[in-house]
């Protein structure tokens, strides 16, 4: 029983994915290279917290003057856990030369026409999201239950995640990741950037309910 929880823990680290993104249109180089630093933290952190919980927990049941402190590295396990998560699906849906529109005979295009009548709609939609206020996500989800689209807002990583649905296309609206290309309040302008990049067939692939079932 003793270290087994840590020695699992230590053995099951993750590792951050590699990805190939340069000459992406309107995103430079410079902020992917700062970005991949900062989910390289992410990846680091969450390691790191699972190390400490792993820790407590070989030490038997959590004792209650050390819950509060228990309770912290869980909380900040939910920010660093989905802080890694998001990035690696924002990442796998951007590549170079994508962009444009999805095609209309698409999974994604005949999702769109299903959930919100049009794929305009569902643009206009997810922009919009995407131009809230506030650092965070705008996610496009399909309920697995029958494969409707929706789009949400998370504040910061953690916040706002629908539990179950299935994240289609993640798009990362912290400043970070426009703020060396764009002003502050030019936000709108990385959206457009954001989308002359996205990865159409990545999207199509995360699509688990097929278009026959709606
Ligand atoms: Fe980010």
């Amino acid at each position: 029983m003793v270290n087994q929880v840590l020695d699992r823990a230590r053995a099951q680290v993750y590792r951050a994915k590699q990805y190939d993104l340069s000459s992406l249109n309107g995103i430079s180089d410079r902020t992917l290279e700062v970005h991949f630093k900062l989910y390289e933290g992410y990846v680091k952190n969450t390691n790191i917290l699972h190390e400490k919980i792993a820790e407590i927990l070989d030490k038997g049941r959590v004792k209650q003057e050390e819950n509060p402190a228990y309770a912290e590295l869980n909380r900040r396990l939910g920010f660093e856990y989905n802080g890694m998560v998001l990035h690696e699906y924002y990442f796998g849906n951007l590549r170079r030369g994508g962009g444009g529109d999805p095609g209309r005979q698409s999974e994604f295009h005949r999702a769109c026409e299903s959930s919100f009548g049009s794929y305009e709609t569902w643009k206009n939609d997810f922009v919009s999201t995407g131009e809230m206020r506030g650092v965070g996500w705008a996610i496009c989800y399909e309920d697995p239950a029958n494969g409707r689209l929706s789009n949400h807002w998370v504040s910061l990583h953690e916040v706002g995640n629908v539990a179950g649905f299935n994240p289609i296309l993640v798009m990362d609206v912290w400043e970070h990741a426009f703020l060396l290309d764009y002003k502050p309040s030019e936000r709108a302008k990385y959206i457009e950037a954001f989308f002359s990049n996205v990865d159409w067939q990545s999207v199509d692939r995360r699509l688990k309910v097929c278009t026959v079932a709606r």
